[in-house]
């Protein structure tokens, strides 16, 4: 039996509590550091942690007690802890997006392949039976030919909740760079890799106030589009309308709908690892629930680090670095395709990440 792979995780912010969770009820991975710009934070965290140090963000980095780097900062910073984890020989497995830029994913990919380490990126939830089981119906030839999907999410914004909700209005922020990677991510699960987009874009407000914490009250500014509507066109034929929006007071759209010559899917929330799937033949009238068939059971955030850990090769990682780049460009050229009013063809393309088979569990000391 091996040694369980220790991570070092950069960012304990309101997202870190859930992986620190999963790791928790896990005997297979430790956390043996951690990092934040803020020391009273990662102290604060790392006394939680039962062998864990609190270091200095370059030090975690070139740690030979880390094996794998966690990268849970803000979307601004991923690229840099990204590229130096990696000149540090580490694994790196990032929370979304992979970059602000696309060039940036881009030189993060290289350089894990020029280094012979791992990349991985959120989202992970995709891999929970939601999303497995409705790719599993749609292998079997359960909707037919794929035609067409819908992928909505809308809400009044963030800054309602999030104590620091400053990220979500700068580049690297609003509703597509923001939830985008959950539904894009879902959508290639589901259909396979996009090959052109066209999008168009709007701005609310160019002012967002903090609703919570102790910064309530303060006014920030919104650098970005808050609602994005595109059409994706996959290689396989089917187009995928995407609505994304910081403006909707509410919703209750369904997540994601599949459309296939014989049948229509209703696909879970993919920001959730589960849900329910429903499926309607063409001829009748009623949603009939799918049963779980595909997918991690009872899965949490950072089962796509461990799925990257464990994965025999490179080219059998699921939440990877290869499908947050093709993600990134779909995002990237959304927004180009807005402010310029152009179909935008892509470059790059990637494989669906092979089916979870239902409950699939491993033990990381046994790769
Ligand atoms: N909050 C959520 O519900 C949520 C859900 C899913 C994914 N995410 C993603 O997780 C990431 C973090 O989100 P969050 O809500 O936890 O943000 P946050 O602002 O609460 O936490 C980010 C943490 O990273 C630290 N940090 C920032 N730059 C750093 C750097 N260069 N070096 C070291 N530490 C640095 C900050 O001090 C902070 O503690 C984002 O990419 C976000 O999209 C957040």
């Amino acid at each position: 039996m091996g040694i369980a792979p220790r991570i070092g995780i950069v960012g304990v912010g309101v997202i870190s509590g859930q992986y620190l969770t999963t790791f928790a009820a896990r005997s297979d991975v430790q956390v043996t550091a951690i990092a934040d710009l803020d020391l009273d934070r990662a102290a604060t965290v790392a006394s939680g942690i039962p062998g864990a140090r609190v270091l200095d963000v370059p030090t975690l980095l070139a740690d030979p007690e880390v094996d794998a780097v966690l990268n849970l900062t803000i979307p601004a910073a991923h690229t840099d802890i990204a590229l130096a984890s990696i000149a540090n020989g580490k694994h790196v497995y990032g929370e979304k997006p992979l970059a602000v830029h696309f060039a940036d994913g881009r030189r993060v990919l290289d350089a894990a392949a020029a280094a012979g380490v791992r990349v991985g990126s959120a989202p992970d939830t995709v891999l929970g039976t939601g999303t497995q089981t409705a790719r599993a119906v749609i292998d079997e030839g359960g909707i037919g030919r794929p035609v067409a999907a819908t992928a909505v999410w809308g809400s009044a914004g963030h800054e309602s909740w999030h104590p620091n909700p400053d990220f979500y209005y700068l580049p690297g922020g609003g509703p597509l760079m923001d939830m985008g990677p959950y539904y894009i991510s879902s959508l290639v699960h589901l259909l396979g890799p996009v090959t052109a987009v066209v999008a168009s874009a709007s701005r609310l407000r160019s002012e967002r106030v903090i609703g919570s914490g102790p910064r309530a009250g303060q006014r920030i500014p919104v650098e970005v589009d808050t609602h994005v509507s595109g059409i994706l066109e996959h290689a396989n034929g089917a187009l995928s309308t995407l609505t994304m929006s910081f403006d909707s007071v509410k919703s209750s759209a369904a997540p994601i709908e599949i459309h296939g010559e014989t049948g229509s899917l209703s696909v879970p929330d993919p920001n959730m690892f589960s849900g329910g799937v429903a499926f309607c033949a063409r001829g009748s009238k009623e949603w009939e629930p799918v049963a779980d068939r595909a997918g991690y059971i009872d899965a949490s955030r950072g089962i796509g680090l461990l799925d990257m850990l464990a994965a025999p090769a490179d080219a059998d990682v699921r939440a990877s670095g290869r499908l947050a780049l093709h993600t990134l460009e779909i995002m990237t050229a959304i927004l180009d395709s807005a402010r310029t009013g152009g179909r935008v063809p892509l470059s790059t393309t990637v494989q669906r990440p092979a089916l979870v088979p239902l409950g699939h569990e491993f033990d990381l000391r046994e790769r």
